[in-house]
């Protein structure tokens, strides 16, 4: 089916379905692409994808992982002849009914087992709780100035190691149950200490739910002071609890911040956010 996607062996199908009116929907993983060129070849026919554009019932991917293929699906939005069915959403999803998530509720930074950072994020607030499910952020400038002399000394040498949940509290929250990936991370290295790439303030670069290690230090070593600058890091002064409202833009500093959702929201209430990333050129 992908191969016919493709090669043209379908054309008569788009036209035929253009001309009668007869929409058609249809499992498209590792086709969003083709679907795009055909929505735009025939803007009268309308296309559906069913179960967001994933592997629907078959798939043993969950959570994240499932959802690699999104940013193409969202390419799509620029064609008004596609539509995009949600219903198999809820079967990507690890959790139980009501399907609340602990993703994210661990403080991190993001990305930083990528080997490109994010410059900034923005949520968009379209449904909140009644109560709490706030956003938290630490201020890693901050927290990296109140270390005590000693420590900045220790860390100024030090190179963390990166990986995709790894770090303790990664573990913490997903043991062995990280999900399985298309893409294959790598280790990242990056200073324990960085400069902001505008003010060249340092910052405390190291994040419990990514940062597993540092470089040519035993794990059993890495592990406790990655908890303590993360406990370090977290205390009440440093963090802001954003409490959200419909229409909210929040935008945030991916290098100079950590983050979590606060997670303490009734699991029967909804808490719907548009996200964004942004990446330097
Ligand atoms: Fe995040």
């Amino acid at each position: 089916m992908r191969g016919w996607l493709a090669d043209g062996t379908l054309d008569w199908l788009w036209a035929a379905a253009e001309r009668a009116g007869v929409p058609i929907a249809m499992l498209a993983t590792d086709s969003l692409l083709h679907i795009g060129r055909i929505a735009e070849r025939h803007p009268g026919l309308r296309l559906t994808i069913d179960h967001l554009g994933g592997r629907g019932g078959t798939t043993t991917l969950k959570d994240d992982a499932a959802m690699e293929h999104m940013s193409e699906l969202i390419k799509l939005a620029r064609h008004p002849n596609v539509a995009v069915k949600a219903t198999g959403a809820p079967g990507y999803c690890s959790g139980p009914y009501p399907f609340t998530s602990e993703r994210a509720t661990a403080w991190h930074t993001d990305s930083t087992f990528e080997d490109t950072l994010p410059l900034l994020a923005v949520l968009h607030a379209k449904e909140v709780p009644s109560q709490k499910g706030g956003t938290m952020f630490a201020d890693m400038r901050a927290a990296y100035e109140a270390l005590p002399e000693p420590r900045k000394r220790r860390l100024s040498g030090l190179t963390g190691l990166h990986g995709r949940s790894t770090g303790p509290a990664g573990e913490r929250l997903y043991g062995d149950d990280k999900g399985v990936t298309e893409k294959k991370y790598q280790e990242v290295p990056w200073p324990a200490v960085t400069r902001h790439p505008v003010t060249g303030r340092p910052i405390l670069f190291v994040n419990p739910m990514h940062t597993h290690g540092f470089v040519g230090m035993k794990r059993d070593e890495a592990g406790p002071l990655i908890e303590e600058l993360a406990e370090h890091a977290t205390q009440e002064r440093f963090v802001y609890y954003h409490r959200w409202r419909v229409g909210d833009v929040l935008m945030w500093d991916e290098r100079a911040t950590m983050h979590r959702g606060a997670g303490d929201y009734r699991p029967d209430e909804h808490r719907i956010m548009l996200r964004t990333i942004v990446y330097p050129n």
